[in-house]
């Protein structure tokens, strides 16, 4: 397929999930709003109607919380087709939302539709309204899920991550119990293939949690300190880092020079703090287990996805040659668990499959670090992937099976940015 119709493709499916003010992931599977899903959508949307793309990131913001946080759903129809939904979360909000959050990458997307915006009047007026909210869902952040002030902040549910039943949780999930979880069925299954989705036992710890934030009323002075669940993740800290900072260079082009501090400081901060989550054995970021004061032994795609933010040189060049070493042991980059793993398994969600968003995020900062044959090799797979087995949620690294949702909006987003921005820049 030649690049023009895999983008004429892509704008099909981002319009056909398109609700009007906002967009679904996937009609059937995800059918409201999520919160990282809409502001890399956001990004595509630009290529083709720039008002629209700044609306998507403005709905997603004015259903943040009065502490500052930005649920990672937001429930704007009723839908039976979906668990949990609004009475399972019960967040008392006007317009449902979950409590808990997601990757901010709102504060990167913004940067980006403000650089490369051609209609500066539109642009500046958006961005002056975001700027304030993403200031204070960042200092939320901070605030709230880094009470020790470390610099890291840490994630309270795997939701959270975007990487649900990544193998990073496994040993951490063991404490997490499932006694009192209410009865629940489930609905992804109607929609996916359960082999493709977590298992049981992770829906009933996902619920456990649910429940014991919900008991305390979703106060987030609580969450953190109550959760059994605390993991600090570098690929979530490296993507807050990356929007802290452009969110600090985007209030600077705006004279917002308070803003501009604030986050610079955040960003500077947090990109020390990531050094400790190093591993010399594994030549990457691992997660640190904040409640076992210990890091987790396994090298998945977080550690990887850290090259988001300005992490040192040499770093940048460690997770580049750590990529290519992956990219020997599987066809497609890049892998969300190594193929080599004992607990690598290619189609189910986070365990091994490969996602275009993160391969996006990754080749961006490699591109910055001047990785650029290690990014190009990911585009390249990435755009294989789609001319092979369509616009899906996400590939099995070694067959190119497409796996999860169908016709799926961001994958169609960043196939947009490969081909229209990515690859220009080089
Ligand atoms: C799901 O329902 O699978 C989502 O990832 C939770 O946000």
């Amino acid at each position: 397929m030649v690049a023009q119709t895999l983008v004429d493709h892509a704008v099909e499916i981002i319009r056909s999930n398109d609700q009007g003010t906002y967009t679904v992931p996937t009609h059937g599977l995800y059918p409201f709003q999520w919160n990282w899903d809409s502001a890399l959508t956001a990004l595509g949307i630009s290529f083709f109607d720039e008002e629209r793309a700044w609306t998507e990131l403005s709905t997603l913001m004015d259903h943040q919380w009065e502490d500052g946080m930005v649920p990672h759903i937001v429930f704007h129809k009723e839908d039976e087709g979906y668990f949990p939904g609004p009475d399972v979360w019960q967040t008392s909000r006007k317009v449902p939302t979950s409590g808990i959050s997601q990757p901010p990458v709102a504060g990167f997307a913004a940067r980006k539709l403000f650089e490369r915006a051609k209609d500066s009047t539109v642009s500046v007026q958006q961005a002056k309204q975001l700027l304030p909210k993403i200031d204070a869902w960042h200092d939320w952040f901070y605030r709230c899920r880094d009470p020790k002030r470390t610099g890291l902040v840490a994630l309270i549910h795997p939701w959270e991550s975007g990487r649900d039943n990544s193998v990073d949780w496994d040993l951490a999930f063991q404490r997490v119990p499932t006694d009192g979880v209410m009865p629940f069925q489930r609905r992804d299954l109607q929609h996916a293939d359960a082999s493709h989705r977590p298992t049981q036992a992770q829906y009933e710890r996902y619920i456990y949690l649910v429940q014991l934030f919900r008991s305390l009323n979703w106060d987030n002075s609580k969450l953190h300190d109550a959760s059994p669940f605390q993991i600090v993740d570098p690929g979530f800290n490296a993507i807050l880092i990356r929007s802290c900072a452009d969110l600090a260079d985007l209030a600077d082009e705006l004279g917002e020079t308070e803003i501009a501090a604030r986050n610079r400081a955040r960003a500077e901060k947090g990109a020390r703090a990531m050094e400790t989550l190093w591993s010399d054995t594994h030549n990457q970021y691992l997660c640190f287990d904040r409640r076992l004061g210990k890091s987790v032994d396994n090298p998945s795609i977080a550690g990887l996805l850290a090259v988001v933010a300005a992490v040192p040189q040499n770093r940048a060049m460690q997770i580049g040659a750590r990529i290519m070493e992956l990219g020997e042991t599987c066809r497609y980059l890049v892998p969300s668990q190594p193929a080599t793993s004992p607990h690598f398994d290619g189609k189910r969600y986070w365990r091994g499959p490969v996602w275009l968003i993160v391969n996006y995020l990754i080749s961006d900062g490699l591109k910055r670090a001047n990785q650029i044959d290690v990014a190009e090799r990911i585009i390249s797979d990435s755009l294989d992937l789609i001319a092979n087995s369509g616009f899906a949620e996400y590939y099995d690294p070694n067959t190119g099976e497409p796996c999860g949702g169908k016709s799926f909006t961001w994958t169609a987003a960043m196939v947009i940015e490969f081909l229209t921005q990515a690859r220009a820049q080089t």
